[in-house]
């Protein structure tokens, strides 16, 4: 080996040991098959994110409009692009680190996406046959953002509020309706203990066709409704 390869490999194990996410140091991360750019701007992307992907696919027709609300290095929506050439993609975030990172990774992996910086669905066009979003979802109080991988990634990217960490997931329900096409679907990932809550969010707003789906290890991961187009 050659010797600067082997400093490169000890000051990466020295990181390792620190707690720093195995992503951040090798600056790549696979998600749904494909490769990705990520840096400590960005949340990790997560295997059980991928049911978020699982979940919305089969509600995105061939040239639908998509949204993808919080973005981060682009996985979601990326891989969405990826499966539907032909559909029109939109990717927000409200972190402009986030969306330079994700033009990147759109530019590399030669997908097409609109990007925007924008606060939730605060001034984004629309209307959209499909949203989705994997906003930040725990409790600013949760010992767990003290521990582990999570002690080193963005804090916008997982802190949804207190009493319960849902204050991004409730706005961005109470206002999907306005961006959403009659009969398009809100998508949305949330904790593994949020599931009744936030279906009920749906409910309470009129969505309907409410449907709950699993994660890799059969927790309650992410809801989809469909908003019937009334008024909102
Ligand atoms: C949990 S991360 C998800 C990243 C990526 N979509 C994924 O699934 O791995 C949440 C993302 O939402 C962004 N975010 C937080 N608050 C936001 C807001 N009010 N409006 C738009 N984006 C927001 C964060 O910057 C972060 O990139």
């Amino acid at each position: 080996m050659d010797p600067s390869a082997g400093t490169r490999l000890a000051a990466w194990i020295h990181r390792r040991a620190e707690g720093e996410p195995v992503a951040y140091i090798l600056g790549r991360r696979g998600f749904w098959g494909l490769d990705f750019e990520v840096t400590p701007d960005v949340l990790v992307p997560r295997p059980d994110t991928e049911t978020l992907v699982e979940a919305a696919l089969p509600l995105v027709a061939d040239e639908a409009s998509v949204l993808d609300v919080g973005t981060g290095c682009g996985n979601v929506v990326l891989a969405l692009a990826s499966e539907r050439p032909r559909a029109q993609f939109t990717a927000t975030d409200i972190d402009p680190a986030c969306i330079a990172l994700c033009r990147r990774n759109a530019a590399r992996l030669g997908l097409a996406v609109t990007t925007r910086i924008a606060d939730g669905l605060d001034g984004l066009d629309g209307p959209f046959d499909v949203v989705v979003g994997n906003p930040p979802y725990v409790d600013d109080a949760d010992a767990r953002l003290g521990q582990g991988d999570l002690r080193f990634e963005p804090r916008r990217a997982l802190v949804g509020g207190p009493n319960g960490g849902l204050d991004v997931i409730a706005r961005l329900i109470r206002k999907a309706p306005d961006r959403l096409a009659t009969g398009g679907w809100l998508c949305l990932e949330h904790g593994d203990e949020q599931g009744d809550e936030v279906a009920s969010l749906f409910e309470d707003r009129g969505f309907v066709d409410i449907r709950g789906h699993m994660d890799l290890a059969n927790r309650p991961r992410v809801t989809v409704g469909r908003w019937h187009g009334g008024t909102s």
